[in-house]
């Protein structure tokens, strides 16, 4: 991709210096400029702010592309997130506020959460698992999701969340893919008031899956569905007939934590490895510092805890900093726009951390919906998963923020683990720039030689040295976690497009692979594409992403029917519910296109940036490799 002169706009909004006097971190550049004098002082420090059952003797290792973190150091991360707070004042701190879509709500403090913690691990255990043994969970976003992800690491064993709105083929490489021995469901999802059952997409998805040995229902509907007697077991009656106290595996720092699968560029998705100890600090570190969460904040992320946004910024991170978290199985215009003002209002949440896609639903909904409600308990405001542009920077600064909020707008992967880039509370905030780097991550914008590009020319988005909550691997992929690391000097390419501007505020362009964002969430082309060619009427297909004023960009599917099949709106809405089966809702496109040919290179690659931009009414550019 080109490096392009980009024009940027020099727009700053100051927040009220209260809050930079109030905050964890006081003085970002001066904490910069800490890490930079010494980086393993500056984490080793943070590191010390946990508990450790055995101290580390060194804080990293780097053998390219390599990275080990507090070496030696054994930990736990159920105990840190859990008997860590529960053992001192915050034991009757709520430690988790769930509001469900029918009304009903629940809450855990520290001490109640740990039990249930206890209970469930020694549950998982009495079903075989021990450490090392992969765990899946596949649940709608309510309690007993996180209290299996905190059990699972209590006893060491790796989990895999899926997130519930994965379809059953997608939901099967993802078990098969990490070898699961159990996977913990729901018998069903509440949608929008609706019920949407969840277990008959795990049956669907464990045909041939052998390493599964049990699935642990939660079973939430009445009358109760039956289970299998010996397959098939009650995620309560299991918990009920386990021992009380389950003692926290000692975990060695680099013993693995969690498989997250995430969009690949080929039809696979990745299992983006993270271990215990590094993940810790960093989430740790980024949860207190840079959402700055304090003892007296009710903390609320919109995300799913089958994103690495929940992994690190719903369970893991806030946990360890001793958050009152709030969740909630509603989506946010049902039943109608204002329901999550509703909640800021009715749990007085200080710091609200969402998507730019809400932003924008929001937006269109119009004013009326927050004005209703009484949102001066907010503090801090947030935004992750792809850009905020500028309109929805300055709704949510001018609506929800009522001119005086900071917003951190923080930019990072499923496979950095932690925030990367933001602006931090207190500085300057520039609509439509992320920030620039946090103290403790190194980055840069490179050229197609690799060399930096000057300000206001876009390139590529690598970060230069390792950080504690990097990915370690990609499951059973080491050449593909090496090509992450080939960037210049040796650096980790984030095959993201940014521009820099004169005072170092990084704005995030968008990818620079074949990964589409839509809604925040990453879909590969290839998987959808591998979706449609598995329909019998579908010879290929070619898939890109559009952009689009709500959704980031939205799905566009090009594809070339097979001979006898010919093109009807019957046939077309067969495809689109093909791939909602088989990959899930998420990754349905927003239009089919029947045509006769696709563009190819001569080497027979798809041009899917020709496709797109004849979609889009563009310049195709360089034609010079297509085939005739
Ligand atoms: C995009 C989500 C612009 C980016 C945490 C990245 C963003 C991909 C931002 C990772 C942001 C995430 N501004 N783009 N603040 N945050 N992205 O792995 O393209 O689901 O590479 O992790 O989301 O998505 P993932």
């Amino acid at each position: 991709m080109p490096e392009k002169q980009v024009t940027l706009s020099s727009k700053k909004y100051l927040p009220d210096p209260q809050y930079r006097k109030e905050a964890w971190c006081k003085d970002a550049a001066h904490a910069y400029q800490g890490f930079l004098t010494d980086p393993d002082g500056f984490w080793g420090r943070i590191s010390q702010e946990l508990e450790w059952f055995e101290p580390w003797e060194k804080v990293k290792e780097w053998e390219y592309p390599f990275a080990r973190w507090f070496i030696n150091g054994k930990c736990n991360m159920s105990y840190n997130c859990l008997d860590r707070n529960a053992a001192g004042p915050r034991r009757n701190k709520v430690a988790l506020f769930w509001q469900g879509d029918d009304g009903s709500e629940r809450s855990y403090t520290y001490w109640q959460l740990l039990r249930e913690v206890e209970r469930f691990a020694n549950g998982l255990k009495s079903l075989g698992i021990t450490k090392g043994d992969c765990v899946c969970i596949y649940m709608p976003n309510i309690p007993e999701q996180i209290v299996a992800m905190l059990a699972c690491a209590r006893i060491g064993a790796v989990h895999s969340v899926v997130f519930a709105g994965f379809g059953s083929d997608a939901l099967h490489a993802r078990i098969t893919g990490a070898g699961a021995k159990i996977v913990i469901t729901a018998d069903a999802s509440i949608r929008r008031g609706k019920t949407i059952p969840l277990k008959p997409i795990l049956e669907e998805a464990l045909i041939n899956a052998t390493t599964v040995d049990y699935i642990v229902v939660l079973r939430t509907q009445d009358p109760k569905i039956d289970l299998l007697p010996e397959f098939e077991k009650d995620f309560y009656e299991l918990m009920e007939s386990a021992e009380k106290n389950c003692p926290p595996e000692k975990m060695d720092a680099e013993d693995p934590l969690f498989i997250l699968y995430t969009s690949g560029t080929t039809g696979q998705p990745k299992g983006i490895v993270h271990t215990t100890g590094g993940y810790m600090v960093g989430t740790y570190y980024t949860a207190k510092y840079i959402l700055d969460i304090k003892d007296s904040d009710i903390y609320w992320c919109t995300a799913d805890p089958g994103w690495i946004t929940g992994h690190s910024y719903i369970v893991y991170g806030p946990l360890l900093a001793g958050a009152t978290i709030f969740i909630t199985e509603s989506t946010p215009d049902y039943p109608d726009a204002g329901i999550w003002w509703k909640y800021i209002e009715k749990y007085g949440v200080s710091i609200f951390y969402t998507a730019p896609t809400a932003i924008r639903m929001f937006m269109r909904y119009g004013d009326e919906y927050p004005n209703r409600y009484d949102l001066s308990s907010l503090r801090i405001l947030g935004s992750v998963g792809e850009p905020l542009n500028p309109e929805a920077f300055e709704w949510f600064y001018h609506v929800i923020g009522k001119e005086k909020l900071p917003i951190l707008d923080t930019w990072w992967q499923t496979e950095t683990g932690m925030h990367m880039i933001t602006t931090m509370i207190g500085e300057p905030m520039k609509p439509g720039f992320a920030g620039r780097p946090i103290p403790g991550v190194l980055v840069d914008i490179v050229d197609k030689e690799g060399k930096p590009v000057p300000p206001g020319v876009s390139g590529q988005l690598i970060i230069k040295e390792p950080w504690p909550s990097m990915m370690r691997m990609v499951n059973q992929n080491e050449e593909r976690y090496r090509q992450y690391w080939s960037g210049p000097d040796n650096s980790y390419g984030a095959s993201d497009l940014a521009v820099r501007d004169e005072e170092g505020y990084i704005m995030i362009l968008g990818r620079s692979d074949d990964l589409i964002i839509v809604s925040g969430h990453n879909i590969g082309t290839a998987e959808v594409e591998s979706a449609l060619v598995a329909h019998k009427a579908v010879a290929e297909a070619a898939v890109v992403g559009i952009p689009d004023e709500m959704k980031g960009n939205r799905i566009m599917a090009f594809v070339l029917l097979r001979d006898g099949f010919t093109e009807t709106a019957k046939l077309k809405q067969d495809l689109l519910y093909h791939v909602r089966i088989t990959l899930g809702p998420i990754a349905v496109p927003s239009d089919i296109r029947v045509v006769d040919q696709l563009p190819k290179t001569r080497s027979g690659k798809i041009m899917r940036r020709v496709l797109r931009a004849i979609e889009m009414g563009e310049d195709p550019g360089d034609l010079s490799t297509i085939d005739e």
